[in-house]
């Protein structure tokens, strides 16, 4: 698809028909995010990927946790955005006390693989509010990392995309 349509395209999923995403599909996702950029080439990134009926139960109680993200109770399959260690290049890493940049990243990462899960005909949605104790208990994620987004991926049920809700760009955009 061209870029810009994709872009357009790629919305927030939140009505998913419950369809299974093939493994073949998820992991040409999973590759999109891993060629993303990063400081440093850094990759601070992993991804543990929730398919299987009891794993995707259990990213459910996760990311309904406190009653939110109810849209996701036919979400076939989640992916959790695993921040990892950043190995900064040293003459880098001492100029950087005030930029958190594997945040940044994940962000990339992430843009990534929703935009190549646009492209495969897939709704996703970040999600950002979830019990992270839980998805690291289900997942077995060591307790001193952290888990910075969980994304529903699935077969949108909506018939269109729909119109994009932004700030108008020249209140974003100052040329200097
Ligand atoms: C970091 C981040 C966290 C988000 N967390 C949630 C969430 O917990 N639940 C949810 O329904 N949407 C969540 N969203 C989706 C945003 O609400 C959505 O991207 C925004 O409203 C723009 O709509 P669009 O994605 O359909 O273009 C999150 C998005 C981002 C980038």
């Amino acid at each position: 698809m061209d870029f810009f349509k994709l872009i357009t395209v790629r919305e927030s999923c939140r009505n998913y028909t419950g369809e299974p995403v093939p493994r073949e599909t998820l992991k040409k996702i999973l590759n999109a995010a891993r060629l993303a950029p990063s400081a440093c080439n850094s990759q601070p990134w992993s991804f543990v990927v929730a398919d299987t009926p009891d794993a995707v139960r259990h990213a459910v109680e996760c990311v309904q946790d406190g009653g939110a993200n109810k849209f996701t109770d036919k979400a076939p399959a989640f992916i959790l955005i695993v921040e990892e260690h950043a190995q900064l290049s040293p003459r880098i890493a001492d100029r950087l006390d005030s930029q958190h940049f594997a945040q940044i990243d994940l962000g990339l990462a992430t843009a990534h693989l929703c935009l190549a899960a646009a492209e495969e005909g897939l709704g996703t949605c970040i999600m950002g509010l979830f019990s992270e104790e839980k998805a690291k208990a289900y997942f077995s994620i060591p307790s001193e990392k952290r888990v910075r987004l969980i994304i529903s991926v699935g077969y949108s049920a909506d018939s269109a995309p729909r119109a994009k809700s932004r700030k108008p760009l020249d209140e974003l955009v100052r040329f200097v």
